[in-house]
């Protein structure tokens, strides 16, 4: 980010605080001091249930649940479950799906990744009330790969999420099952999410000025719902399914001894082969699918699994600082800290420096059948050459009123993009704002072409459905429209940049 962009950021809030002294001065809940813990890595590690049927019900409830320790919390639940259960189909399946909505809000469930009919999808024009239930009714026929679903009413996307709704769909098939891939015991879905828990342990959800602005941050990360559990592991290979499932926060994953492991599959399925590498970058909605070798360590190690968090104000401002050469000024530092004092953001990294949330135990030492393979499958993307148009998106910073896209805001039935079906198209994101965004487009799976602030991640080689585009950056797509017509969404995966209003319409015609 540039020091201009930053200063623009400090005026917008300078002016936001001599604009709306009201709704500053309603800060609710204390976000910060310390919150009394479970004991770290004292517990085992749970997984939600798993669903391995083609018709079934998920019923959302309201629900309280002890997470961190402490007092419980308000939470919603899916068939009893959070995080909700696991979907396990195959390809070729065709799901029967009722949603019972008994929470206290409208609700509908988006199936993120699967290209699905329009009222199938999850747009927010189809949210139910509660005491509703929404009949889905779809085929899977798309690759194997890591997908997930979760609530995506207008304007509540972020609570939702955040108390609870959100589950791994898993999508099986031949071509995936002949790899042998580690399963059963050796197959471990994680759901990483960022969460703000009081000085009562029980964990808050309420958005101020600056949490509007730059999406909700936490002090403490969940994986599976839980704080700081343990899980033991045998001396061999294991594939860890991971979703960033957070409202905002990007972060960086990786081993706390910082041994390699393979990337193997992302959010569209298997990449060409495995890909080495000491960490993995995952803003929210992304996925990553790895295989980690515990046949490096013995019986009676341990290792941890560790995030370092890149976005939210303090992820800014050492950004800033690595970028520049530590060129800000003392000033500017100060009264970035002070504006942040004032208007009661929980942005500041001091809350949350990240760290290790999760931790393997080896505790046998087996013999393990699995060899990596070198490659997985092919992968064939058209030529950008071919493209029939580009369609450049901007990512805008409109004053006092937060993160848009093309200068607007959500409507629901206004129609921003229409795309023939079948097109053939690049979409180009510029990210105009001093801020990350991860753009996510529903029913498609694109190529990222190239992003203009460095190169591909091996994560982000494959087929993807959400993409970061960092602060000042373009990054493009090329993606065929291929599902039926109707009108979609995409969007900012930033839940609260999605809640308020970051997302838009796009129509698939004849
Ligand atoms: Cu995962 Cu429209 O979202
Ligand atoms: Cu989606
Ligand atoms: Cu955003």
């Amino acid at each position: 980010m540039e020091r201009k962009d930053f200063l623009k950021l400090v005026s917008t809030g300078a002016g936001i605080l001599t604009l709306s002294p009201a709704l500053l001065a309603c800060q609710s809940e204390n976000k910060g001091g310390p919150n009394p813990s479970v004991d770290a890595f004292s517990r085992p590690l749970s997984f939600p249930e798993e669903i391995r049927a083609s018709e079934f019900e998920l019923a959302a409830e309201t629900a309280r649940r002890k997470l961190a320790g402490g007092a419980a919390s308000d939470v919603y639940t899916l068939n009893g479950s959070l995080p909700s259960p696991t979907i396990r189909v195959q390809r070729g399946d065709t799901l029967s799906i009722d949603y019972r909505n008994r929470i206290d809000q409208e609700s509908i469930i988006h199936w993120h990744g699967l290209v699905v009919p329009p009222d199938m999808d999850g747009h927010p024009k189809d949210a139910v009330r509660p005491g509703q239930t929404y009949n889905y009714r779809f085929d899977i026929d798309q690759r194997a790969g890591t997908y997930w679903y979760h609530p995506h009413p207008d304007k509540l996307t972020g609570p939702q999420v955040y108390r609870g709704l959100g589950g791994f769909l898993l999508v099986e098939d031949e071509e995936e099952q002949a790899l042998n891939l580690p399963s059963g015991e050796q197959e471990l879905p994680f759901i990483i999410q960022e969460k703000q828990f009081n000085d009562r342990g029980q964990m808050v959800y309420s958005l101020n000025m600056m949490d509007r602005m730059m999406g909700y941050f936490g002090n403490t990360l969940l994986v599976n719902g839980m704080k700081a559990p343990y899980h033991e592991v045998s001396t061999r290979f294991y594939r860890l399914r991971l979703l960033n499932g957070s409202n905002a926060r990007i972060m960086e994953l990786a081993l706390s001894d910082e041994n390699p492991f393979y990337v193997i599959g992302n959010d569209g399925g298997l990449l060409d082969r495995p890909y080495e590498v000491s960490s993995v970058t995952l803003s929210p909605g992304e996925r990553a699918d790895l295989l980690v070798d515990f046949s490096r360590y013995k019986a009676g190690d341990t290792v941890r699994m560790s995030a370092r968090l890149l976005n939210g104000m303090g992820g800014m401002m050492e950004d800033m600082m690595d970028r520049d050469g530590g060129g800000m000024m003392n000033g500017e530092v100060n009264m970035m800290e002070r504006m942040q004092g004032m208007m009661g953001g929980n942005s500041n990294n001091s809350q949350n420096k990240g760290g290790a949330f999760l931790e393997f135990r080896i505790t046998r030492e087996t013999e393990d059948p699995f060899r990596l393979p070198q490659t997985l499958t092919e992968l064939s993307f058209p030529d950008a050459a071919d493209a029939d148009r580009t369609r450049r998106i901007d990512l805008t910073m409109e004053m006092m009123q937060g993160s848009a896209i093309n200068g607007r805001f959500f409507e629901m039935l206004r129609v921003d993009e229409k795309v023939s079906q079948g097109a053939l198209e690049i979409w180009e994101f510029v990210n105009n704002t001093m801020m990350p965004h991860p753009m996510h487009i529903h029913v498609t799976h694109f190529k990222v072409l190239d992003r203009s602030g460095g190169s591909l991640a091996p994560h982000e080689r494959g087929w993807k459905d959400t993409v970061r585009v960092d602060a000042g950056e373009t990054v493009r797509v090329l993606t065929e429209f291929d599902a039926q017509e109707g009108l979609y969404v995409f969007h900012c995966h930033n839940l609260e940049h999605e809640d308020n209003g970051m997302m838009a319409n796009f129509e698939i015609i004849s």
